[in-house]
């Protein structure tokens, strides 16, 4: 599942097509190339000399950009042709670059109508050039996170506490486990490159207790850009699978504000709850990025929200029931991830203050 010592992928395309070759991209396919109207020429040159390496049968699908009045909305919809086009590919790559447009919504319809056309895997590049290498999947990392899908597939309760004060119940009852690794390497399956993490769809009226973010964690894109660590406690009170209350300092206010500009019921429900596998995940420091947050080794990653986001290959999507309401603003979730937790699965210890227990999920 690794590149050899002996290749070298100093040009940009010779690393693209080393992580293409990880997603088993082969002569004669179907490679569907996905922009925003909005993106580096660098990059989508480089994936072209990789795909024309590889022998791929492949476009460059420019989607253009879609509004409601003068707000963003998701640029794929339903009666597109883009959507028709991105349902007859064998293989969907979509590199966001220069991110100065809406990016296509992963929680609509359209995207489960793309996933579920039959034929078609997908694969996620969202990390920039110098992080794609430092977090190239290791066959530990993938082997280690595929063992853990297989145990959240059939568990039933999670107990996460710490402490700083967490006590937090999470039922998953008849969900299924999807996984990050970064290889789309069988139909239907959506990966996400430099990720490592697994993670799941809880019952959505099933979470019991409070969730405290201590001074360190991060409660993401909500203070800014990911490295904006929280300089605070904010504790996050859960009933029913929803939100409650949410008490702290100003961080915990301003948070509280936020969630309620959004608007929307659907934005306090709980949408996936996982943990971290990739080893070369950083916290914090000037290379801290979306991948590290969320796939940071032994660290809780949940958060609240939209979660139908699926997808019909094992351990790949979520499956939860929590759809958006409306196509404004774009669909989303929120939440955090927090370190130094302890958790248990149906009474087996997982975590121990955010070192992984057992020695095959290590
Ligand atoms: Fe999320």
């Amino acid at each position: 599942m690794t590149i050899a010592h002996t290749e070298r992928t100093d040009d940009l395309s010779e690393l693209l097509e080393a992580i293409l070759r990880l997603s088993k991209v082969k002569a004669g396919e179907r490679v569907c190339l996905l922009t925003t109207h909005v993106y580096d020429t660098r990059m989508t040159d480089a994936y072209r000399v990789a795909l024309g390496r590889l022998g791929a049968d492949a476009v460059h699908l420019v989607v253009p950009p879609r509004t409601s009045g003068t707000s963003w909305i998701n640029p794929l919809q339903l009666d597109a042709y883009a959507q028709r086009i991105l349902k007859d590919a064998e293989m969907v790559v979509y590199p966001r670059t220069l991110r100065q447009v809406a990016d296509v919504s992963m929680y609509t319809p359209a995207y489960r109508d793309i996933l579920f056309s039959g034929g078609v895997r997908w694969l996620d590049v969202m990390v920039d050039e110098t992080a794609m290498r430092r977090l190239f999947p290791s066959a530990a990392m993938i082997d280690r996170t595929k063992r853990a899908a297989t145990l959240v597939e059939s568990a039933q309760e999670f107990h996460l506490t710490s402490d700083a004060g967490t006590d937090l119940r999470v039922r998953k009852r008849g969900r299924k486990a999807a996984m990050q690794v970064g290889v789309a390497d069988e139909v239907g399956r959506w990966d996400n490159f430099g990720f490592g993490f697994v993670t799941c769809a809880p019952e959505e009226d099933q979470t019991e207790g409070v969730l405290v973010f201590d001074i360190g964690d991060s409660l993401g894109y909500f203070l800014g850009p990911y490295f904006n660590l929280l300089p605070e406690q904010v504790r996050v009170y859960w009933e029913k699978g929803r939100v409650v209350r949410i008490e702290g300092g100003a961080v915990a206010k301003s948070y509280a504000r936020f969630l309620e500009r959004l608007g929307k019921p659907e934005h306090y429900h709980i949408a996936h709850f996982g943990w971290g596998t990739q080893d070369k995940a950083v916290w914090g420091g000037p290379h801290f990025n979306v991948a590290d947050w969320e796939s940071y080794y032994g660290n809780v990653m949940i958060h609240w929200g939209h979660n139908i986001f699926d997808a019909p290959s094992r351990h790949s999507g979520l499956g939860g029931r929590n759809a958006p309401s409306a196509d404004w603003p774009i669909p989303q979730h929120s939440g955090g991830v927090v370190l130094n937790h302890s958790l248990w699965m149906d009474g087996k210890q997982i975590l121990d203050r955010g070192t992984i227990v057992p020695a095959d999920l290590k």
